[in-house]
């Protein structure tokens, strides 16, 4: 399918750390299911030379480019980066993936269709019609609890609020402003959905299909899960306290 009327230029970017095994299949997925998309590959300098490969990659297609970082700096700081060249370059639409196949490029079409009517579309596998495949008990338990404590804490309209798989316009991140934002691990997610619901844009969830990956492993960590813990904490904390203070201030 080409990319849904209106939408402008659109590039897919993919953070990958260690993902030699995964880069060529995903980057040729993208290309096939929506050939008019670019794709931006941010690589962390990864030790197993997914960096080169994705270099041949790009060599050979012109609509392939790849950022090279030189130390690993967390999902969070790659997305920045990339949002920062897309801007750059002109892009009116940035899309979130995963290397590893967990988000499906065939299922891109959805995502952007719905950003036709959004300011921001969510890849979401907690509403009907979306789903996970093959995650381990004990990460469907992190996943579900996360998103639990989220609903808890912060209160957003969201059933999916830690999904990675996502599209923005540009001028949504715009709004959002990335300056401010620090969240260098998995609750980088939470943080923007959170950010685009603040400034009132209009954030939709589509379901999709989530596929643990075959091939290598996750990056996620016991920091990654911790840094988030204390970020949402401190967030739905504030909240409150600026509510509060809303209710005295009137009174
Ligand atoms: N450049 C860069 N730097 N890439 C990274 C880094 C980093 O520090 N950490 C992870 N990545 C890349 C991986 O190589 C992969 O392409 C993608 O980010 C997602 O990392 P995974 O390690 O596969 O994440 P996951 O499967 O555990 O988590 C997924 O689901 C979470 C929600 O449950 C991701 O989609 C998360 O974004 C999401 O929050
Ligand atoms: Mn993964």
């Amino acid at each position: 399918m080409d990319i849904p009327a209106g939408l402008g230029r659109v590039l897919v970017i993919i953070p990958t750390y260690n993902e030699r095994e995964n880069i060529e299949a995903i980057v040729g997925r993208v290309r096939k299911a929506v050939p008019s998309v670019d794709v931006l590959v941010v690589d962390d300098n990864s030790p197993d030379g997914t960096g080169d490969l994705a270099d041949a990659l790009a060599d050979a297609d012109p609509q392939v480019r790849v950022l090279h970082r030189t130390t690993k700096d967390g999902l969070g700081g790659a997305y920045i980066a990339g949002f920062r060249w897309a801007g750059e370059q002109g892009y009116d639409v940035m899309v979130e993936m995963d290397a590893d196949g967990s988000h499906q490029p065939e299922e891109l079409p959805r995502l952007l269709t719905a950003l036709q009517d959004a300011d921001l579309v969510l890849g979401a596998r907690y509403i009907p019609g979306g789903k996970v495949e093959n995650w381990p008990v004990q990460r469907q338990l992190i996943s579900r609890g996360g998103n639990l404590y989220v609903k808890l804490m912060l209160g957003m309209p969201l059933r999916d609020a830690t999904g990675g798989y996502r599209a923005f316009r540009a001028a949504t991140l715009e709004k959002i402003g990335l300056d401010g934002v620090d969240s260098r691990g998995y609750c980088f997610q939470i943080d923007l959905a959170r950010r685009a619901l603040q400034q009132g844009l209009r954030v939709v969830e589509v379901p999709i299909t989530f596929v643990e990956r075959v091939h290598g492993t996750s990056k996620m960590s016991r920091d990654i899960v911790a840094e988030a813990m204390v970020r949402v904490t401190r967030w739905g904390t504030a909240d409150r306290l600026s509510r509060l203070a809303r209710l005295r201030g009137g009174r």
